[in-house]
């Protein structure tokens, strides 16, 4: 990847906490392969932030390898963009020791995230989970990246990096990148098969309101026969259908067909004809990915290679920045 190129550069942090469900995947990561042609791209499983919350360390290992393979399985190459583990570049905790110290304590206790996390880790309320939008606040401003692509729940921790950087250029003159939020073109937001008023998510406690994308064909097909929908069998977008809707926007995504399409396809039929379709739609959509990884998590060497050196080119940019913003603050050079 050119450093200078004239492309925009995206950067995109994800939590190693297990497999991604159809929600991620078509709301973010399925766009990402794509993004490659237009942007730089650099994607960062993130173990650092991992850790702000207890986490077993052998699970932890397992779940930061298996995030890497399934990015890599789904569609992000290596040669092509820059992907690594955010621990393997060191500049990432130090660059955010220097934001920490142009950040504010309130402006740190206002994150609502933080305000959550503390009600649900109580016994464990650490410094890490408090400073933790400085530490992705360096992930972004390390390689001065211009777009960041997030959900609804980062929103609050995207501006505070904004912020963080604009106060930054304005104590020692302009110099960081001020990155802008990117909402994908294609986006779509999935919803909870059991109860669809909720987004589809990997922690609730019913296990067949979320699809994870490496679920076996009839695990995804037996997850959709039990979706709740209505009592109206209609196949049709409408407001207060919203167990269909979302079933609806899912077959769309995955076989391209628009609303109107998949109202006359299934005229006359029954929600039991639909959501098999849908069910053989995503599962068919999502066996190539399986498949990918299943041969990726078994190619250990394969995976080191690929996140060797993507530490690397990440460090090449990184360590620009990081001497640059020493000097400005008035670090003595070291060399
Ligand atoms: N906080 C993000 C999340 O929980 C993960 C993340 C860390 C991130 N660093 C980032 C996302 C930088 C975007 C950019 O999803």
């Amino acid at each position: 990847m050119p450093e200078t190129s004239e492309k925009k550069t995206i950067f995109s942090g994800i939590q190693p906490t297990g497999v991604f469900t159809l929600g991620n995947y078509i709301g973010a990561i399925r766009n990402w392969g794509p993004l490659q042609d237009e942007y730089n791209c650099i994607y960062s499983i993130v173990d650092m932030h991992a850790i702000t919350v207890r986490q077993e360390p052998a699970k932890l290992r397992q779940n930061t390898l298996q995030a890497y393979a399934l990015l890599l399985a789904c569609g992000i190459d290596p040669k092509r963009s820059i992907a690594f583990i955010q621990s393997h570049n060191p500049n990432h905790a130090e660059l955010s020791w220097i934001l920490s110290c142009s950040t504010q304590f309130g402006e740190l206790s206002r994150m609502t995230q933080f305000k959550a996390k503390s009600q649900q880790h109580a016994d464990d309320i650490n410094a890490g989970l408090f400073t933790y939008p400085v530490l992705m606040a360096a992930d972004i401003l390390a390689y001065n990246a211009d777009l960041v692509p997030i959900g609804a729940d980062q929103k609050q921790h995207l501006e505070l990096a904004r912020n963080i950087a604009g106060r930054f250029n304005q104590k020692y003159g302009d110099f960081f990148t001020v990155p802008e939020p990117f909402i994908p073109k294609a986006g779509a937001r999935v919803m909870s098969l059991q109860d669809p008023a909720k987004k589809m998510s990997k922690s609730d406690e019913n296990p067949n309101a979320c699809i994870f994308i490496l679920d076996d064909k009839d695990t995804i097909i037996r997850k959709f026969k039990r979706a709740v929908t209505d009592s109206d069998a209609e196949v049709c977008y409408r407001e207060g259908k919203d167990g269909i809707n979302n079933l609806m926007t899912i077959y769309s995504v995955m076989t391209g067909k628009s609303l109107d399409e998949i109202t006359s396809e299934f005229s006359g039929k029954g929600y039991g004809d639909f959501k098999l379709a849908v069910g053989e739609a995503v599962a068919d959509h999502l066996e190539p990915v399986r498949t990918e990884f299943s041969k990726l998590v078994k190619d250990k060497d394969y995976l080191k290679e690929c996140y060797t050196a993507g530490a690397e080119a990440a460090g090449r940019i990184t360590r620009k920045t990081l001497s640059k913003v020493y000097r400005k603050v008035g670090f003595v050079d070291a060399r």
